[in-house]
């Protein structure tokens, strides 16, 4: 049985008082969660604050990247023991504006995941098509491409897959059920074809516009294992109703 995981996902939102507010809110609403993996990513800056906050409880930190040199002259990136250090037990990788805005390749990804696994934590990675690559046809080759790609010689017990469509993030349109269903089919299918039988084990979680009146419909799909919520998740009663979306 695959737990779900649902994570949060803030990208460049939340100050360090704003995240503490929104975890003295969101912890007591979740705590008796504990068929669901609760993940919160919040900027780097806030990190050490969640991690205090969050010590002891049932809901889990995460950074939103990294980069894979243990230490150097790289000036504004953020190493995977700095990133332990911080309290996190998961990062995520790849993110579509991670590859878009920041020209985040499959070869500088692989480096990323290999590098976080090492250091020991589990990595959220993420894929998905653009809208010309779905109109094109090309979702599944884009998809294969990634997952080939960014999961080099990794390890699958410390591995979540976000399958996030870049057409549904951010713009309120949510792929449908079925859609997400086909997608992460898919997804196994590729992830089978590179771990074999533990293909059956990866979380598998849906990203675009996933909000409070849509989880249930998706989380009800037999290859979704999760969600990585945007915008919903930067509210604690919306996040608090995704989480329990039973
Ligand atoms: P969204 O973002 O829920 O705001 O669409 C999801 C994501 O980018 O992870």
């Amino acid at each position: 049985m695959r737990r779900p995981c649902i994570a949060a996902n803030w990208k460049m939102y939340k100050t360090s008082g704003e995240v503490t507010q929104f975890i003295n809110d969101f912890l007591p609403r979740v705590k008796d969660v504990k068929d669901v993996e609760i993940v919160l990513a919040p900027a780097f800056t806030s990190l050490t604050t969640a991690a205090a906050l969050l010590k002891g409880s049932n809901v889990g930190l995460s950074a939103q990247n990294m980069y894979f040199e243990k230490e150097g002259a790289f000036t504004g990136e953020i190493s995977t023991a700095m990133i332990l250090d911080s309290g996190c037990a998961y990062v995520i990788i790849g993110h579509s504006e991670r590859r878009l805005y920041f020209k985040e390749t499959d070869e500088l990804l692989a480096r990323k995941v290999k590098a976080a696994q090492a250091a020991g934590l589990i990595v959220i990675f993420c894929i998905g098509e653009t809208i010309d690559e779905r109109k094109a046809d090309k979702t599944f080759d884009v998809i294969k491409t990634q997952l080939t790609g960014g999961l080099k010689d990794v390890n699958p017990d410390k591995l979540i897959v976000a399958y996030e469509p870049v057409w549904a993030i951010g713009t309120g349109v949510t792929a449908s059920p079925e859609q997400a269903q086909e997608a992460h089919a898919y997804v196994r299918k590729e992830l089978g074809g590179i771990f074999g039988g533990k293909a059956d084990e990866i979380r598998i979680q849906y990203g675009g516009s996933v909000k409070p009146e849509n989880v249930k419909e998706i989380m009800s799909k037999p290859d979704v294992d999760g969600a990585l919520v945007g915008g919903a998740s930067l509210k604690a009663d919306s996040f608090e109703k995704i989480v329990k979306f039973k």
